[in-house]
């Protein structure tokens, strides 16, 4: 290996393969067990739930309760603006941190010397499979005292005014942090180690009109992407999930279900097990294992039933008549500027909810390192496949549900061997083809990469692994004996299809392979800019919902919109070449959706 292949190794963050396999797998998610018609105790005690402060231990389950490592106490402490269920400031901003290059120096480089490497910086970046991952959720409380020391000085580095929820002081402070680099370096024996990495956050969003999200239909996403494609500016897409649903909520619009996100809220904000979301774990007490669950799945259907319940959003057009007829004309000009292409003001039940929920590019300057998922648009069946094509895949493979404790997005994994083994082969595209194949006792397995380069980066391979890959949680035994299990769990993914490559690399469309049991189908997907689609958030309620954009980067709607970027660019100008009395006409009209006058009032 020469040195620019090995530096070339070295900077690039690697995403896994293998975003498609979980559409073949059966997610075990909680099932709504739905009431005949609105049952309100269950409703009250969600709602006694969601403002619940959860103490650490639950002495009626046995679990640990809140924490170890948490965000808040309880939902209500960042869902409040405008009523309990409301949204929250920059103060509540969710944060995680991600690698966006590494350089090891000084002898020959594998996984051992990567993840040594990262550990130093924060040992969150080896997860509990014993996989290298390039972002990782930062808690706000909670955890030993070298855990906060380390992130301390993480959130010194990121150089902006946090306040004591956690996140930062305000709009301005969170442009801060993302625009400081976080950079560690370290001597760790003979290697020599540096890191840029860079702090990302999520702004909380209201749950006002939730209910009525949760009932719209894939087919009705499905149309509204439809309906964009032939727009020439414009092409949302919905996110297809790893169990083939498509996703609704979140700003990645990742989520299926409100239930779904409940279940997933409890454990990545409160530190709430459930019986499938594992709360996260503190990296520096890798052996600790909470005994039980902290939450009952009654509970979580209770909350999400509150949820459900919430008023939507209201429209409070102004008395006076000059104002009114200014928010009047604002929202004819939205419609005509091309605001409401993507905040489409129906969708299905959810009338007056302006947006698409549907994902968008929206430009280099809003990535998050935590992708998207991807979007799958076709499947083709079995015997169409080339036969010659057909790949030795191990046939029985039972998985587990997806364990991701966050809904920030798929993980990512880096690794400093993958790519030794195979040719690779520039794409014009900037994308990498690199097949490589390995044998694994007897069976013979073929895997490629797909490795994504993203468009300032050219620099950083990404390679997708699904959200539903099993999370080894007995992480108290010997490096080697993980290893093992490991590389069985690798045989585990590949074999139910987890690898795949692709046959077709025009830049519209790449088909890949995987298989189903010992059947093969053929997916076909769309490359879209993964770091960068974010879900059109609803505009109902926006008037108290500051600050804006999915990190509360903008304090004003007139930011929120000069801020729009990439698909929404041409938007955009068209919005800033409108007169004075234009523009504010807009805005007039956007502050004319309120939070619900009627939801319950926070006490805090
Ligand atoms: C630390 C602050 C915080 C706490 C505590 C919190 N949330 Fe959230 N909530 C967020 C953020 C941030 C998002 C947006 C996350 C994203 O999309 O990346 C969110 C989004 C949601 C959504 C999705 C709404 C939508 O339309 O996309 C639901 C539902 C939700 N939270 C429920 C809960 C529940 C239930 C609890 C308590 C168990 C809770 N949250 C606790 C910050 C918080
Ligand atoms: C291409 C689709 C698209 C178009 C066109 C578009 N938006 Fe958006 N809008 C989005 C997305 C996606 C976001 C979230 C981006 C983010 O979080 O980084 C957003 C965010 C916003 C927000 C912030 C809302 C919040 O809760 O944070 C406002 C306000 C807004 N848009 C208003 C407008 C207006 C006004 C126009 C027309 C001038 C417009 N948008 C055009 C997709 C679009």
């Amino acid at each position: 290996m020469n040195a620019f292949q090995l530096r070339r190794m070295l900077f690039h963050t690697i995403l896994a393969t293998t975003l498609l396999t979980g559409l073949l797998v059966t997610t075990v998610s909680l099932k709504a067990v739905e009431p005949k018609g609105i049952n309100p105790e269950q409703i009250m005690h969600g709602k006694a739930l969601f403002e619940r402060e959860w103490p650490a231990r639950n002495p009626a389950l046995g679990g640990d309760g809140l924490g170890p490592l948490h965000n808040a106490k309880s939902c209500v402490a960042c869902h409040h603006q405008g009523g309990i269920g409301g949204s929250g400031d920059a103060r509540f901003n969710s944060k995680s941190i991600g690698i966006e290059k590494m350089r090891i120096s000084g002898g020959p480089i594998n996984d051992d010397v990567i993840a040594n490497s990262v550990r130093g910086f924060h040992p969150g970046f080896i997860d509990a499979m014993g996989q290298i991952v390039n972002t990782v959720a930062v808690s706000h409380h909670g955890g030993t005292p070298v855990y906060s020391s380390m992130r301390d000085s993480l959130m010194h580095n990121a150089s902006a005014e946090f306040s004591a929820a956690g996140g930062p002081m305000n709009a301005e402070e969170v442009r801060h942090a993302n625009s400081n680099k976080i950079t560690y370096t370290s001597q760790n024996g003979k290697y020599k180690v540096a890191i840029n990495a860079r702090m990302f956050q999520r702004n909380t969003t209201p749950l006002f009109g939730a209910g009525l999200i949760d009932q719209v239909t894939g087919k009705e996403l499905k149309e509204l992407a439809r309906s964009q494609e032939k727009h020439p500016e414009i092409s949302g897409r919905p996110a297809t999930l790893p169990d083939g649903r498509y996703g609704r909520f979140g700003w990645r619009g990742n989520v299926a279900s409100l239930l779904d996100f409940c279940d997933q809220a409890c454990a990545a904000e409160v530190g709430l097990e459930t019986a499938r979301k594992p709360q996260p774990n503190d990296p520096t007490t890798p052996q600790y294992r909470n005994p039980t669950v902290d939450i009952s799945d009654d509970q979580i259907r209770s909350m999400k039933a509150f949820i459900a319940a919430l008023p939507a959003p209201t429209r409070q057009l102004p008395q006076e008549s000059e104002a009114r007829q200014s928010a009047l004309r604002g929202q004819q000009l939205f419609a005509n500027v091309g605001c409401a292409v993507c905040h489409v003001p129906n969708v299905g039940p959810a009338k007056g909810i302006y947006s698409d929920l549907l994902l968008h590019d929206m430009g280099y300057e809003s990535i998050d390192l935590n992708p998207a998922d991807p979007y799958i648009y076709k499947v083709v069946p079995v015997s169409r496949i080339d036969q010659s094509r057909e790949i030795n895949f191990a046939s029985s493979t039972t998985y587990e549900d997806t364990v991701s404790t966050t809904y920030y997005g798929l993980t990512s994994v880096m690794s400093g061997t993958q790519h030794s083994g195979g040719t690779s082969r520039s794409g014009s595209t900037g994308v990498d083809f690199t097949p490589i194949t390995r044998d694994l006792g007897n069976i013979r397995f073929t895997r490629a990469s797909y490795d994504f380069k993203y468009p300032s980066q050219p620099n950083t391979l990404m390679r997708f692994i699904p959200q539903n890959t099993a999370v080894d949680r007995e992480v108290n035994t010997t490096k080697q004996q993980r290893r093992q299990r490991m590389q069985v769990r690798n045989n585990q993914k590949t074999g139910s299809g987890n690898d795949f490559y692709f046959t077709d690399k025009t830049d519209e469309q790449r088909e890949t392979i995987v298989t189903r049991k010992t059947d093969y189908l053929r997916i076909l997907i769309r490359p879209t800019n993964y770091m960068q689609e974010w879900r059109t958030p609803p505009l109902w309620g926006v008037r108290d919902s500051a600050p804006y954009m999915h990190d509360g980067r903008a304090a004003t709607l007139l930011e929120a919109i000069s801020m729009h970027d990439g698909e929404a660019a041409g938007t955009r100008d068209r919005f800033l070449n409108l007169s004075h009395q234009d523009r504010d006409a807009i805005v007039a009209f956007m502050e004319t959706l309120v939070a619900p006058i009627s939801a319950p009032k926070a006490s805090l």
